[in-house]
């Protein structure tokens, strides 16, 4: 048996795979080898970033340290390397919240409550200490190895409040649908209001799986339809009277009218006895499981793959308890960059032909450590998958490229006309082949729709075999 050899990063630890991608730069996981603690590692390239993009790293290493929160993803620190800037975060194994959501259905009505408290929580928390994130949206919402809801990327969050004095923002930042309506009409509004506006957008993609508008103006039909409470259309008709009611409140167009922390908490639907209950925050929720079997379900791995994992390597521990604390020894070889070598090709770990082979297993241990629905096995060889993704995606009008050695990036424009980009890495293992579809721009939901669509479109050739329970 053959076993993945993986990239060395900084001395002791390893960096298996691409986490995310984004504007900024790359996502990727490194895990230490002695201890098996999972570090997720956001690389910036200064050189190719805009202007001031250094000094934006900094702020956002600074905001993001300040934070200690469980509904917060933890910063461990930072370093630079000539132009690259490296942001140790905490590992969220979990995936994206987006990745919950079905697209046009959304998610059991329990399970967005759960999400739509533990976000409340942390943007409580933010708030507190005086930051505002003005980012929010699901994609930047992710889930540990427990289903508990980690608020990340701080790219765009400020500082409101010093000293108990508020200043109010003036810049327009943030991702359209989700941005208030004040952002956009107003030169200055208050930091406050627009998070919890974001939050309302959050929770009607949870319980509907869509998104309402595209912007908060005018010029856009849905939103005005929701200014004359035109509630029997969607996506408002797929939600709950209880639900809407609370929705109602938030996304209020002015913001001195708008829901606040508090009245949110207090309000009926989020405090209903029998639904979240009084369940500790910390225990896992039954609805946690829901996901796991339908995650997975979807990537098919078999009873054989899991045995040889799982007997070949240990998980990768996430922290001592789920606690977010690192080890000091550990950390200190990241944050100080001893024998620093930066990987030639990270994404090795998911590039079958690529990966360096030593006796032992034959596949890569840390493929199990990526929760992530939007993926599935063929029973195809990969020449004849990578032609039928094409065919697929040519139907759909998107343009399909070569990335590297194992991978292709998919370029198309949503139906609301933006740009979506993902791409679609093929990993050969013993006689089948795993697409893994990650997005590198564009609306989370419009992604899962076209990975959907192009999932029934290879039904044929999906491996049908039943997952392991608590594999990914
Ligand atoms: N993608 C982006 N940031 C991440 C993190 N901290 N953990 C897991 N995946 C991520």
């Amino acid at each position: 048996m053959r076993m993945a050899v993986p990239i060395p990063f900084v001395e002791g630890w390893d960096l298996v795979q691409t986490l995310g991608e984004g504007a900024y730069g790359e996502v990727r996981l490194a895990v230490n080898r002695t201890t098996d603690e999972a570090v997720a590692v956001k690389i910036i390239e200064i050189d190719r970033a805009a202007a001031g993009a250094g000094q934006a790293v900094r702020k956002e290493v600074c905001v993001q340290r300040m934070l200690n929160h469980m509904n917060v993803v933890r910063c461990y620190g930072h370093r630079k390397d000539g132009p690259t800037q490296y942001i140790f975060l905490e590992y969220c194994s979990g995936g994206e919240l987006f990745d919950r959501i079905e697209p046009d259905v959304g998610m059991p009505e329990r399970d967005a409550m759960m999400f739509f408290r533990q976000l409340l929580a942390g943007v409580e928390y933010l708030h507190g200490m005086g930051i505002a994130h003005r980012d929010i949206k699901p994609e930047n919402l992710l889930l540990d190895a427990n289903d508990f809801l980690k608020i990340s990327d701080f790219g765009l969050a400020t500082v409101f409040r010093v000293s108990g004095r508020e200043r109010s923002i003036n810049r327009m930042c943030g991702t359209l649908p989700y941005i208030a309506p004040e952002v956009i009409s107003k030169k200055e509004c208050r930091a406050e209001p627009v998070d919890i506006w974001a939050c309302g957008i959050v929770l009607v993609a949870m319980l509907a799986g869509e998104l309402p508008w595209d912007e908060p103006s005018k010029n856009c039909q849905e939103y005005n339809d929701w200014l004359s409470k035109k509630c029997h259309i969607t996506p408002w008709s797929k939600i709950h009277p209880l639900p809407l009611a609370l929705l109602t409140k938030i996304l209020e167009v002015n913001p001195e009218n708008r829901a606040t922390k508090s009245i949110i908490k207090k309000d009926l639907w989020l405090t209903k006895v029998g639904q979240i209950g009084s369940r500790s925050s910390r225990q896992v929720s039954p609805i946690c499981s829901t996901f796991k079997r339908h995650r997975s379900a979807s990537n098919s791995l078999n009873s054989d793959d899991a045995s040889r994992w799982a007997s070949s390597q240990p998980e990768p521990r996430l922290s001592p308890n789920s606690s977010t604390e690192m080890s000091v020894v550990a950390l200190d070889a990241l944050l100080r960059g001893y024998s620093f070598s930066q990987p030639l090709q990270p994404d090795h770990m998911l590039l079958g032909s690529q990966l360096q082979h030593t006796q032992g297993s034959s596949q890569s241990p840390w493929l199990r450590m990526v929760k992530r629905m939007t993926r599935f096995w063929v029973t195809t060889d990969p020449d004849c998958a990578l032609q039928r993704l094409r065919l697929s995606c040519e139907e759909m009008c998107m343009t399909i490229r070569p990335a590297c050695q194992n991978q292709v990036t998919v370029s198309t424009l949503d139906r609301r006309g933006n740009k979506l980009i993902f791409k679609v890495t093929l990993l050969c293992m013993d006689a089948k082949v795993l697409l893994d579809f990650r997005l590198s721009r564009g609306d989370g939901l419009e992604f899962k729709r076209c990975f959907l669509k192009i999932k029934n479109d290879l039904c044929d050739i999906i491996s049908k075999v039943v997952a392991t329970p608590g594999l990914p």
